[in-house]
């Protein structure tokens, strides 16, 4: 008689908290480890062999662009292969909902357009949409300020009236109490650079009752980094919200080494509110087309263009020799479309990974055709290349930073731990082999060395493929421990 539905044996567990491995048997029974130890007198209508393995919970990326993703793809092989078990949507100020049908066209991202049954009004009506057509891994959602902009303003060019900041403080409470985990802004981007600091923290503050967190793409990641750290601070203590800093990072030839004042920054914030910091393990950032940002650059890539859809990983400092146009005007007509942006300092990179409170997340944009590296390589590249390779960390802090800490930054109840009674998120990787198989070159190689992935007790990727189960569940914020 099998006592258990599956049962991984010879493994070394990594469970998540940061402690050291050990060698441990796990069980799953339904959607959940039903025990963790020696258990050589059960036995599992799956046996697994992990041998030489890790066992340890899938990894939860924080930062993530997969709103339409999640229904286009619902294998969900970018971040599956990778041992990622759930996503958290919505970030830099986009969120897919609501969509208050202003602005289609204008949207920046290559995300959003095409599908009337992907139009979502409400929070509510996509975390539903995700309960009826599931995908493989799990997903919670950030209400991105942009987009409540774009359902609240005519005009984006300027700062909201108090009138439209009462709109979209209305949405954003729905939005939270239909089950939204919290509030994503870009002022970074055109269509939040107008808003004033003050209009955030008016909108963010109706978060607080029920501990919705705030994520932020900074106003400017170059040279006013500093000033963009402090008004996100403020934003957070004002409004009375957690500020999660997205993908850290000094920005620009100009801004090599700057993360030295910039991470003792952070550590004083800590000192005396709630705010926290994610990363991805690269040197080049992606973003759409901003000719503005070309001459900071080493050099740019192109990931995608609307008007030149032939020219999708190519160099735009080649493009603009044949084109006979400077770098910045060739950017302008190739837009709008997508680029990688090599004009971050690796020293930097590593310097930010190795800040103890850092959690990894891919930031990738899926739909990009040569999308940067990230999308397929994050989690595998910071635990082969950046803990095993150049011992930044070790496996267990890699593991951390990836499972435990951000679910207890988020409010993931019994997910991001691998005990008995947690949801069964788990991955089985090589600890000497797992490295990321995506390049600038190849950028949708999957990564190596992650054998099994199971969400909810499911495998969701097996043998180098994904399985077809898509057990995965929308996460929301009355499901959290957070939102009380
Ligand atoms: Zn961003
Ligand atoms: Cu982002």
């Amino acid at each position: 008689m099998a006592n258990a539905d599956i049962i991984i044996r010879n493994g070394t567990v990594i469970d998540g908290s940061g402690t050291a491995g050990f060698a441990a048997d796990v069980a799953v029974s339904g959607d959940r480890v039903s025990a963790v130890g020696d258990l050589g007198a059960m036995t599992g209508s799956q046996e697994i062999d992990a041998q030489g393995k890790v066992v340890a919970p899938g990894f939860i990326d924080v930062h993530t662009h997969d709103d339409r993703y999640l229904f286009t793809h619902p294998e969900m092989s970018p971040k599956a292969s990778q041992g990622v078990t759930s996503v958290v949507v919505g970030n830099c100020g986009f969120s897919l909902a609501p969509w208050k049908n202003y602005g289609k066209d204008q949207f920046p991202f290559s995300l959003w357009q095409d599908r009337e049954d992907l139009i979502f009004a409400t929070a509510g009506e996509f975390l539903t949409q995700l309960e009826r057509t599931p995908p493989a891994l799990n997903a919670a959602m950030l209400v991105g300020h942009s987009s409540l902009r774009y359902g609240a303003m005519d005009d984006l060019q300027r700062p909201a009236t108090d009138g439209e900041i009462a709109v979209m403080q209305d949405s954003l409470r729905d939005c939270i109490d239909e089950g939204a985990i919290g509030m994503s802004s870009g002022l970074f981007y055109p269509p939040a650079q107008a808003a004033k600091t003050e209009e955030v923290v008016a909108v963010a503050s109706v978060m607080a009752p029920r501990d919705g967190i705030y994520t932020a793409h900074i106003r400017d990641e170059a040279d006013n980094v500093m000033d963009a750290l402090e008004e996100v601070a403020q934003i957070g203590r004002e409004a009375g919200v957690q500020v999660v800093i997205s993908h850290h990072k000094t920005a620009g030839l100009g801004n090599f080494g700057r993360t030295k004042q910039t991470l003792p920054k952070i550590e004083e914030f800590q000192g005396r509110q709630r705010l926290t910091l994610d990363v991805y393990p690269y040197h080049a950032s992606s973003t759409m087309i901003l000719p503005h940002l070309v001459n900071r650059c080493r050099k740019v890539l192109i990931t995608w263009s609307k008007p030149r859809p032939d020219v999708r990983g190519r160099d735009l400092a080649e493009l603009a020799a044949e084109m006979e146009m400077t770098a910045e005007e060739a950017a302008a007509a190739l837009s709008p479309g997508g680029a990688i942006y090599f004009q971050l300092d690796e020293e930097d990179v590593q310097r930010v990974l190795a800040y103890p409170g850092a959690m990894i997340g891919s930031d990738g944009i899926p739909d990009d055709l040569h999308p940067h590296p990230r999308l397929w390589g994050t989690f595998p590249r910071v635990l082969g290349h950046y803990a095993r390779d150049l011992g930044l960390m070790s496996l267990e802090s890699a593991v951390h930073r990836m499972t435990g800490l951000p679910a207890a930054q988020f409010g993931f109840r019994d997910r991001g731990v691998l005990r008995t009674g947690c949801f069964a998120d788990l991955v089985i990787f090589n600890p000497k082999t797992v490295l990321d198989g995506a390049t600038f070159e190849a950028p949708t190689e999957p990564a190596i060395g992650i054998d099994s992935v199971f969400v909810n007790g499911l495998a969701v990727w097996r043998h180098g493929k994904a399985s077809g189960a898509r057990p995965g569940r929308p996460i929301r914020l009355g499901d959290t421990s957070r939102g009380g």
